[in-house]
């Protein structure tokens, strides 16, 4: 069953824009000029009840907006959602009570306070009878290792530790539907693989059905079978996690090993990017189009005993994703 349904959704945010100096802003007191900014275009998915997917997508390309109307946050300029059977933007109780947002640059809590009395704030928002609130709130601390430190001050608390109460609060109503905007945002290592830990605990514990974004690859490729990938604001890949390397790696590598020790580096610079050289054998990175031809090249000029085509690995395209979209160039 579907638990999420996105069809034909889009966004388009009007951005009032103001000339430079004085004059400006007094013409733009009288007239106002908006420029448009479509942030998601025309995007459809659907989540299975259950389901852990990533989604993935360099800075701007669309994914916090996404997540703020699945959430109900923002109104789509058009297109369709049902979310756990309700239509998002209506907010009412009964969907908020099966859902949550979790944003890692975001918090919740209060600073001064102990998270202990924020959850209970909660508890009373979702109406959560007193003895569900203690029995989710005890193995809640559990799972998330927070023993002893929901009665400190959120501000004592280290940035991991506070993640991981905000984390709490935003799971005390036992929601369904998790939506995750970069919840390991700025955490040390040990930090983001806990929270991972958990995050792969609860969806199985709970069945919950869990949409997340994550600059961390590692969280990703963890976490997710399945990724949406989005690309100035257009999804343009819904599938494995696998099969993101065939669709958009744009190159191969291909290890050669030879016969002769290596004296003219620069020789061999004609056949790609070299990677590694390691001994009589060389790495390199081959573009994809390229490959038929410079491996056919490779067996006439060299001595070669061994070769080796391999995809690179899957980290190395989602960093590539992230870093500018660049892969995102030549989908089949
Ligand atoms: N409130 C807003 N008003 C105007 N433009 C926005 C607003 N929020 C996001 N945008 C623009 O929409 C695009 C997508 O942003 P966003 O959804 O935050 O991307 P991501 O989360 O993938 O980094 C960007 O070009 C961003 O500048
Ligand atoms: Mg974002």
């Amino acid at each position: 069953m579907a638990m999420v349904t996105v069809d034909g959704l889009s966004k388009t945010y009007e951005i009032a824009v103001k000339e430079a100096g004085l004059a400006g802003t007094i013409k733009h007191f009288w007239h106002r000029q908006y420029r448009s900014v479509t942030a998601v275009k025309d995007i459809s998915f659907a989540i299975a009840s259950g389901e852990m997917v990533g989604f993935l997508g360099a800075n701007g390309a669309g994914k916090t907006t996404t997540l703020k109307m699945l959430t109900g946050l923002i109104y789509p300029s058009s297109g369709q959602i049902q979310v756990a059977g309700h239509i998002p933007f209506r907010r009412d109780a009964n969907f908020l009570q099966k859902i949550t947002l979790v944003m890692g640059q975001k918090q919740q809590l209060i600073w001064d306070l102990p998270a202990l009395d924020s959850l209970r704030m909660n508890a009373a928002v979702y109406d959560i009878p007193d003895r569900i609130f203690k029995s989710r709130l005890g193995e809640l601390t559990e799972m998330l290792s927070l023993e002893g430190k929901l009665t400190q001050p959120m501000r004592k608390l280290s940035l991991g530790e506070r993640m991981k109460a905000e984390l709490m609060a935003a799971l005390l109503h036992q929601p369904q539907v998790l939506f995750l905007d970069e919840p390991t945002l700025g955490l040390d290592v040990n930090a983001q693989a806990n929270v991972r830990e958990f995050l792969r605990d609860y969806n199985q514990r709970y069945q919950a059905t869990i949409l997340i974004t994550s600059h961390y690859m590692a969280d990703i490729t963890a976490l997710c079978k399945r990724v949406l990938l989005i690309h100035q604001g257009g999804l343009i890949y819904d599938g494995s996690l696998d099969g993101l390397q065939n669709n958009f790696a744009p190159y191969r590598e291909v290890r050669v090993d030879l016969a002769q020790p290596i004296t003219d580096r620069e020789a061999l610079q004609k056949y790609g990017q070299i990677r590694n050289i390691d001994g009589q054998a060389v790495s390199f990175s081959v573009p994809r189009e390229d490959l038929t031809r410079v491996v056919s090249q490779m067996l006439t000029e060299l001595e070669v005993i061994d070769l080796s085509i391999n995809e690179p690995a899957i980290e190395e395209i989602i960093g590539q994703v992230f870093r500018d979209g660049s892969v995102l160039a030549l989908p089949n």
